[in-house]
């Protein structure tokens, strides 16, 4: 069945409703099918590839290039989901003309609908500048990781009093900023449920949360902690299957039955066709 492609005015709409959204990173073709399949709204192909797909400490590492790669495949997955690229550490923060040329590069190459890049106040004009050439964008305030050597680690954010980097009335200051700047959505990560209620009440963006309570217009997890994949999950984490205790015991069967020659059998083997005889010549005497 073909079905109908989200929008952005769609994910607004949502708010307005009170429909909750979802939203799940996706890193490939083959998961962002299954993720369609399951009607999730969103795809966000995150930075968090960096750690959970290439073994990386954190998401710095991250290129352009690589971003690119993975939004194509999971582009081709999406008939339904809204796609989203995430902007990795390094092509967006030098300048709004090196982050627009950027966000153009998601757009035409990644097939993305919308771009994401981490950071309140001080993305004002780079998300003004993505914004006026027609691409929009995602915000993420609060717990930014690509800030994780400045912030000294994943902290949760927003839980003291004051306007300092970190402190709560610096978090609502940048959920306002991204609002205003013209962000279609923002991504609240890591702060107190009570600060993530009072953004959403008074944005008319959605708030997307990971670890920011029920509050939020949606929620978004990380593909390999929803699936219980993950090496290390986060506290604010559910894992709604045990995917890698299934793999372990799948590969473990795959190798015992090899080498005890009980895979394969017959019915995953191919026989020789039996040549069919030819017909009896006749012979004249
Ligand atoms: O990169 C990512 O997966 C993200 C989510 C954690 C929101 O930014």
């Amino acid at each position: 069945m073909e079905r109908k492609k989200l929008t952005v005015p769609d994910i607004g709409r949502m708010k307005a409703t009170g429909e909750r959204i979802t939203m799940v990173t996706a890193y490939d073709w083959a998961f962002a099918r299954l993720l369609d399949e399951a009607e999730v709204d969103v795809l966000l192909v995150g930075d968090t590839l960096g750690v959970v797909l290439q073994g990386h400490e954190n998401t710095l590492p991250v290129t352009l290039d690589e971003m690119i790669y993975h939004t194509r495949m999971v582009a081709r997955g999406a008939r339904r989901a809204l796609v989203v690229g995430d902007m990795p550490f390094g092509s967006y923060q030098l300048s709004p003309t090196q982050a627009v040329e950027s966000a153009i590069r998601f757009v035409k190459d990644g097939g993305a609908q919308v771009v994401k890049l981490e950071g309140g106040i001080t993305m004002v004009s780079t998300i003004e500048a993505i914004t006026a050439i027609g691409v929009p964008v995602m915000g993420h305030v609060g717990l930014t990781p690509q800030s994780v050597h400045q912030i000294g680690g994943y902290r949760v954010q927003g839980r003291n009093r004051g306007h300092a980097r970190g402190d709560r009335g610096r978090v609502l200051d940048d959920a306002r900023a991204v609002e205003a700047a013209g962000a279609i959505a923002v991504v609240l990560e890591c702060i107190p449920q009570d600060l993530a209620a009072e953004i959403t009440a008074e944005l008319t963006i959605p708030t997307i949360g990971i670890g920011a309570g029920v509050h939020c217009d949606g929620q978004v997890l990380v593909l390999h902690d929803l699936l219980g994949l993950s090496a290390r999950a986060p506290k604010f984490a559910k894992a709604y299957a045990a995917l890698a205790d299934a793999v372990v015991d799948a590969a473990e069967t795959y190798v015992r039955e090899v080498k005890t020659g009980t895979f394969p059998t017959d019915a995953h083997s191919f026989h020789t066709i039996t040549p069919v005889p030819a017909p009896p010549v006749a012979v004249r005497a």
